[in-house]
């Protein structure tokens, strides 16, 4: 599923090094989103997926129960979901997957010629059910969540200086920082993020050339480069 700032096209560099940090441990997707990362991650002996937006981790919940989301949505619909007038997984798979961008309530998306947003959407999701049948889902502020010591902690917050298109659309980059600097020794911290905004004292782990969504104009693209950083 398209989703705003989600980890698709590096999914599978991610996984790689992800795997080989939760062989026998416990792994946390602490901004999970779409599930591009936790979906791939084979290693663990739990996988908990957390996302503060309620309808995403119910659509996520549903499908795991065997809910199967529309093949059409047309914009009637998405207008009675932006009025939160359906349950809240079909409210999520809505508002997430038929946006433009994958961005939360970002506006109808038009579905034309070949292309089908919901089709899409449910595509991907009833692909991702199976490999995230034993997950657990948690809807939480990321401060707010039982981790085991030891676990490895995959961090995928809203990024600095962009637009944020999600349930929450503010997000504190300092209060994130501190709770990585105190939780860093309990846990294997993980933290992905653009090479500009790179912190220093931190290990990159990784890094690679990407494209991201230019904020007016989720359409159009521009290059910049992804890392992925180690809590030290
Ligand atoms: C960059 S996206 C994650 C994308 C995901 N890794 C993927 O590949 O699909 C960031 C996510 O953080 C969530 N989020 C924002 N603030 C949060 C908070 N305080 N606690 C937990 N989740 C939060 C958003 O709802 C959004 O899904």
């Amino acid at each position: 599923m398209r989703y705003y700032g989600g980890k698709y096209r590096i999914r599978k560099d991610l996984w790689k090094i992800l795997n080989k940090e939760a062989e026998g441990r416990v792994f946390v997707d602490l901004f999970c989103g779409a599930c591009n990362v936790v979906e791939g991650i084979t290693t663990a002996t739990k996988r908990i997926a957390n996302d503060n937006n309620p309808y995403l981790i119910s659509m996520f919940k549903e499908i795991q129960d065997g809910w199967e989301p529309p093949e059409n949505v047309s914009r009637e619909m998405y207008n009675r979901a932006m009025n939160y007038q359906y349950d809240d997984a079909l409210n999520g798979f809505i508002l997430i997957g038929c946006t433009y961008g994958g961005g939360f309530r970002s506006g109808y998306a038009h579905s034309a010629g070949e292309r089908n947003y919901a089709k899409d959407a449910k595509k991907t999701l009833l692909k991702q059910k199976t490999k995230l049948a034993d997950a657990e889902f948690v809807c939480r502020d990321y401060n707010n969540i039982e981790i085991p010591e030891g676990a490895v902690v995959y961090c995928d917050p809203p990024y600095k200086d962009t637009c944020l298109k999600y349930y929450d659309s503010k997000f504190d980059y300092d209060r994130f920082t501190d709770w990585c600097e105190s939780n860093k020794n309990r846990y294997k911290i993980f933290v992905s993020e653009y090479k500009k905004n790179e912190k220093s004292d931190w290990e990159t782990v990784y890094e690679r050339k990407s494209y991201t969504c230019v904020c007016k104009n989720l359409n159009s693209r521009k290059s910049t480069v992804e890392i992925l950083q180690k809590a030290v």
